[in-house]
């Protein structure tokens, strides 16, 4: 019999430039290297779960994200793109997920299923946040006018680290960022 088995971490990572904007125009306004550098680096190895707007911001060569399992919400029964599993709720992308990992031998498996990250945007940050339990979140100084927002993070939420402690890194693109990182509970 199949026993539903949610991942034990539910991750949410984005990087948001003041006010929480984290989008502009379907796209992300500014280009951090260290930032995409860092998503890999967090991400490589477990699935990923993203909108269909994110999916379609992606750029063709860069999709589906290699070394993780690529899953895509939609409402849209009849949307499919390869490379992607698609999903229709955040329920139905983490049922995949488990049965994904049921269908794996686990000695060559490719995803560890027992971390998921959610990668965006808005829309799925906001159904997911009531969900996730970790949020990696980028800081980026500086303003940038956008429609896509970070999802608030409430007292729930603690933050257990901060890269630098004080301060911000420099991009090589000169902008200030750093890596904070939340839990909830
Ligand atoms: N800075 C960052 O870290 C970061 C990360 C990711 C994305 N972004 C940016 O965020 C923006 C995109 O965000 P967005 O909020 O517009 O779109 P999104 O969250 O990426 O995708 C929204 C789409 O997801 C589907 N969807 C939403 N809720 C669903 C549900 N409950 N069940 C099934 N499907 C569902 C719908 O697809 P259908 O319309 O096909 O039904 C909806 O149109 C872009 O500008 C992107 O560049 C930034």
């Amino acid at each position: 019999m199949h026993t539903p088995h949610p991942p034990k971490t539910i991750g949410m990572i984005w990087a948001q430039a003041r006010q929480g904007v984290i989008g502009a125009r379907g796209t992300v306004p500014w280009n951090v290297p260290e930032d995409l550098a860092h998503f890999e680096l967090i991400t490589m190895g477990h699935p990923v779960i993203m909108g269909r707007r994110t999916w379609d911001s992606l750029p063709e060569s860069s999709r589906p994200l290699p070394g993780r399992t690529n899953i895509v919400l939609t409402r849209n029964d009849g949307w499919h793109a390869d490379g992607a599993i698609v999903a229709h709720s955040l329920d139905e992308a983490l049922d995949a997920l488990d049965a994904n990992e049921d269908e794996e031998d686990n000695e060559d498996e490719q995803d560890n299923n027992d971390e998921v990250w959610i990668i965006g945007g808005a829309q799925i940050f906001s159904e997911a946040v009531g969900r996730a339990n970790l949020a990696v979140v980028t800081e980026i100084d500086h303003n940038y006018n956008g429609q896509a927002y970070a999802p608030g993070l409430g007292s729930e939420w603690a933050k257990i680290s901060s890269v630098p402690p004080t301060g911000w890194d420099a991009s090589v693109n000169g902008l200030g960022y750093r890596i904070l990182t939340y839990r909830k509970g």
